[in-house]
């Protein structure tokens, strides 16, 4: 049975998700992570990733984009206080706890505001703590009042859900990854790329590259992954792309609705990609024995790799571009006076014309 159906075995009902693909296993809820958390059954969630609000929203400012702008988030970023902050860490950790299977782990990344009390709740409730990850941004903003340091950092805690558990770690792929080094607890990743923004800003987005390493080190593939704080959805995105399973859990709409529009576009996009790899392989392999029979007798004449923008009111195509990989198209596609919330999703040929001889 697929591990996403184990959930509606419940104590008392989840609510209708706002968002369910049985296909892909990816279940979207809209509601306070404290209420639907508590409805999913123990033990059966294989990695959390959890983004909590930072409570850094104080009316201070920073600088963004060459702007001195609010630091402020949104009313859920407003700190209510050490103590009450506390509180509510510790009780959504314990939730988590209580749904992760004995050998789940969970990470939580957050800045200095909130990450010393995530780290000591889960000392308090019996956490394995497995490793503390420091993602460095290379390109942070000033820090405007030259009083401290430029902040460039935030952290990430690996911890499993108890002392008990034998947490999945991949360590060869992490080696592989890092050029044939084991792979140190420093990660250098850039903030998400306009490309990610697309669909609406969220002002705390994670870059799908972080959550990407994340699952592919801690978990396994058709593993089922939790974010109680979706937000624009990032890690859906990412687990879609390792193909692990998904529960997401936003308290907002406005969150939800963008999260939503990222998982569509990434679904059509791999859809799309599926299809074009299965006649790709398809014709590769004809090509092949073509190839074999006729030793010699088919001259690749052009290769072209197209990128086609699909707009989003009406499906059809309002940009093409040959260009070498997606990113490099959307680079192209952005010098132009389109904008990405036009594009639905952008699909990707590969043609090559061999003259027979
Ligand atoms: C730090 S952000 C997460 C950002 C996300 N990782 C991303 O990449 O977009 C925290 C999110 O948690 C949501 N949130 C705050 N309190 C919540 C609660 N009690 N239950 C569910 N979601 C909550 C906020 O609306 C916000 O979108």
């Amino acid at each position: 049975m697929p591990k996403s159906a184990d959930i509606s075995a419940t104590r008392s009902p989840l609510p209708k998700p706002v968002f369910n693909d049985d296909i892909h296993h990816i279940k979207i809820f809209q509601g306070d992570c404290l209420d639907i958390l508590e409805k999913i059954p123990a033990d059966t969630i294989d990695l959390i990733f959890a983004d909590p609000p930072y409570f850094l929203s104080n009316d201070g400012i920073t600088c963004h984009a060459g702007r001195m702008v609010s630091v402020n988030k949104g009313q859920w970023d407003r700190s209510p206080g050490p103590d009450k902050m506390h509180s509510f860490n510790r009780a959504w950790l314990a939730a988590c706890q209580r749904v992760l299977q004995p050998d789940g782990a969970i990470w939580v990344s957050g800045t200095s505001h909130v990450i010393h009390s995530v780290g000591f709740a889960m000392q308090q409730l019996g956490f394995k703590l497995l490793n503390d990850i420091t993602w460095v941004k290379p390109n942070p903003p000033p820090n405007l009042s030259c009083r401290y340091f430029t902040h460039a950092t935030e952290t990430l805690i690996w911890a499993a859900k108890n002392k008990k558990s034998k947490h999945t770690f991949h360590y060869r792929l992490m080696k592989e990854t890092n050029a044939g080094k084991q792979m140190k607890s420093v990660w250098p990743f850039y903030p998400p790329s306009p490309g990610e923004k697309r669909f609406g800003k969220h002002p705390t987005q994670k870059p799908v590259a972080l959550l990407e390493r994340i699952l592919l080190a801690a978990s396994n593939s058709h593993d089922l992954v939790l974010d109680p704080f979706l937000g624009s959805g990032t890690a859906a995105i990412a687990a879609i792309r390792a193909s692990r399973f998904v529960i997401g859990i936003e308290a907002f709409p406005e969150w939800n609705s963008l999260a939503l529009s990222r998982i569509v576009a990434e679904l059509v996009f791999v859809q799309i990609s599926v299809d074009l790899c299965g006649v790709s392989v398809d014709r590769s392999s004809v090509a092949e024995t073509h190839a074999r029979n006729r030793t010699l007798v088919a001259k690749l004449v052009q290769q072209e790799r197209k990128f086609y923008f699909v707009g989003a009111n009406q499906r059809e195509v309002i940009y093409s571009v040959e260009a070498e990989s997606l990113d490099d198209a959307w680079q192209k596609f952005r010098a132009t006076t389109h904008s990405g919330k036009e594009i639905l999703f952008v699909i990707k040929t590969e043609t090559e014309i061999y003259l027979a001889q």
